[in-house]
Parts: structure tokens; sequence; C-alpha cells
């Protein structure tokens, strides 16, 4: 299966941990239709650690639990079809889980064929209890090789965490998309720090194997499994936007069904949407920074732009520090000095307020834990 943009969907780890149902699955997934969500582009439902049991059945294969989902997962994944949805599940490349339940590890065949007489779409594909004489490379390669033979189309989700270089084999394996960070929780230090480990591995980011900087926050307000501190809707917001932006996977980790207007609004920005699914997924690259502070890129603020299918731009103003920059980006940087003849037309992705660049430098004062994202059309000057 080739993955052509970055998946989208709803994982229920961030806030259910290993406490999940039919009935929260089935609930979240009439949210999903209900506030637009679907319709926005996000797809997979992804029942993460915790669905089966403790204990494979006399021939070897993986049991839903039936408390959790009494009708066992194929019928759970019909409903989801049906409603123009698509269902994930999750195991791990090691002997367990990291909930301690059974673990793919020298059953990828017989998993990978399970998965697919359940109609699943999607997996996610964890690392504990990893047999420290296996070689990672090859356990991703071994599952991918499964689902590829299993007649089933289903998107292999690699979770090592960045562990073991991932980044150097995860291309070869047949992964469609890699956890490119350690895992998120929900405060804006995490956030931080998960986008500033980012700025490495933007190159590893591309058609086929999308990097994975784990489920989205925003909206949690530090509730549930990895609920913290949380964060200010702004501080959510510029983490959906540093996610969109580098063209992470979007997998909405809050839960959805209480959700305010505002989570939803930021979820659903069609501007963001549109950069992160951009067919072309280009690498971002350093065009300003911050004008009284430093030149290009800082540890706390990063000016970025990304060439669009179809000729536009995407420019990114990312204020992580806690007080006002003004952060700027050039022309030049931009390869667009003023002989070329052209300027940049900007439409604010978050306020459509739309204004025009003609030379120099385009500044603006942004606040801390704020950003700004404008997509960019080239006009004549
Ligand atoms: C972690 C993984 C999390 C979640 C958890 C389940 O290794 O990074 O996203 O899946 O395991 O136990």
């Amino acid at each position: 299966m080739v993955v052509y943009t970055p998946p989208m969907g709803w994982n229920t780890w961030n806030t259910f941990g290993l406490q999940i149902n039919e009935k929260l699955i089935l609930e979240s997934a009439r949210t999903m239709i209900d506030s637009g969500l679907r319709d926005a582009g996000y797809e997979y439902i992804v029942l993460d650690d915790g669905w089966s049991l403790p204990h494979r059945d006399e021939n070897g294969r993986l049991v839903a639990d039936p408390e959790k989902f009494p009708r066992g997962i194929g019928a759970l994944a019909d409903d989801l079809h049906a409603m123009g949805l698509k269902l994930g599940i999750y195991s791990c490349a090691g002997l367990m889980t990291c909930g301690g339940f059974p673990g793919s590890n020298s059953y990828e065949f017989e998993d990978a064929q399970t998965f697919a007489s359940w109609k699943v779409d999607f997996l996610k594909y964890d690392y504990c209890y990893k047999p420290q004489h296996e070689r990672g490379d090859q356990l991703y390669q071994r599952m991918a090789m499964a689902l590829n033979n299993s007649g089933r189309d289903i998107l292999l989700s690699a979770c090592s965490w960045g562990a073991d270089e991932t980044e150097k084999w995860i291309r070869s394996t047949g992964a469609g998309c890699w956890r490119s960070t350690v895992d998120i929780v929900d405060s804006w230090e995490s956030i931080k720090a998960l986008a500033k480990r980012q700025r490495g591995l933007m190159g590893c980011n591309a058609i086929g194997c999308f990097n994975d900087m784990d489920m989205l926050v925003t909206g949690m307000n530090g509730n549930g499994n990895v609920g913290l501190a949380g964060c200010t809707d702004t501080q959510y917001k510029t983490h959906f936007a540093l996610w969109a932006f580098l063209a992470s996977t979007l997998m909405i980790g809050c839960d959805i069904r209480n959700m305010s207007e505002e989570t939803a609004r930021i979820l659903k920005n069609p501007g963001l949407i549109a950069i992160n699914q951009d067919r072309a997924c280009r690498q971002p690259f350093s065009v300003g920074g911050s004008f009284n502070f430093a030149c290009g890129d800082d540890e706390d603020s990063f000016v970025w732009a990304r060439l669009l299918d179809g000729g536009d731009l995407a420019i990114g103003m990312f204020n992580l520090s806690d007080h006002p920059r003004n952060l700027y980006f050039t022309l030049n940087d931009l390869a667009l000095p003023r002989f070329c003849g052209r300027k940049l037309e900007l439409t604010d992705v978050w306020t459509g307020e739309v204004c025009q660049v003609g030379e120099g430098l385009h500044m603006a004062k942004v606040d801390g834990g704020d950003c700004r994202v404008y997509r960019a059309k080239l006009i004549r000057a």
C-alpha cells in the first residue's frame, strides 16, 4: 500500500489509555461525522493498546476483549465503514504491547491475516519488549510484508519512537508513517520539545512514509491518560499549526465528544489541513527569524516556508518562547529577489486577512506561544 498524504484520524490513547470499549468508539465515530471532522479529512479511528485479551486463543490468534468489544472487531469495522470511516488497531513488534497484552513478534503473518479478516485498515505497531537480539528494521519489514500479503490494504504505522536511529531504516521497511518523536504529553513543554527535535528530521518526511510527531493534545485541557498541565488555546493552536505545517500525521487525541467550539475550529482549519495534505510534501526550509533576537532560526522561533503543489507557498512563523517577538521572513530567503518581478499575496490561514509583500521583508509581532501561518501566491510586482 502506498501512502500519498499524511494519515488523519483519532486515536484512543491520549485520553482513554487502556480503558476503551465499543460504546466509546461508536460515540466518537458519530461525533467525527456530526462535528464535521470526517468531512475535514479525519478518517481513521484507531484503537490503541488495551483492545485484546491478555492471552491468545488455543489456535494462537489474538482475541478482542469480549467485555470491551462484545460484538468483536469485525462488526465494529463494518459499522465504521458504513459511516465512511476506517478502523485502526494496535499491536507491537515485541513480545508484549507496552500495556502487557500479546505482541505480534513471531506471529506477524497470523496477526496480519486476523486483522485483514476483521477488515482493519490501519495498524499502529509499537516497539515495547523487543528481544534485544532482533533488529527493528526486520521486525517492521516482516509486519509490512505480512500486511502487504494479507489481501487487504492495511497502512502500517510504525511506532518505535525514533529509537535505534529509526530514521535511517524506516523508509526501507514498508511502513506508511513512523513515530519520529517520543511520547507526547499534554503540556506546552512537551509540544516544544517534540517540535524542536523534528527540525533535524524534516528531510525524512516524504510520500510513502510520513513523519508522525505523535497524537495531538489539542483540546485535552489537562484531562485523560496523558493529561498534564494542559495548554492555552493559543498554544494548542500553535501545536496544531506546527504538526500540520511539518506534514506530520494528524491524529486527534482529545475526547471529541466533549470538545469546545474553539478546539473544533482549530482541528478543522481548512488552510492548515490543505498545507498538511499537500500532494508534493516538500521539505520546509528556513526563511527568516526573530528581528531583535537572532538571525535565522533560534532555539525558540522558527520561520519556515514550503513550496506547495500548484505554485503557492506556505509560510509559517512560530514563536515558542514565552514573550512576544517580531518574526520576519525575507523575499531573498524565498529565492524571490526584487529583480525577479514577483511579489507575494499572503492570506492568513487563521483570520483570512490578505496582504502583499512587495520587497524586502515581512514582519509580524507574534505573541509568546503563538504563530502566523500564511498561504502565499506569487503575483506580478
Ligand atoms: C507507547 C506509544 C503510545 C501508546 C502506548 C500504548 O509506546 O508510544 O503512543 O501506543 O505505547 O501502551
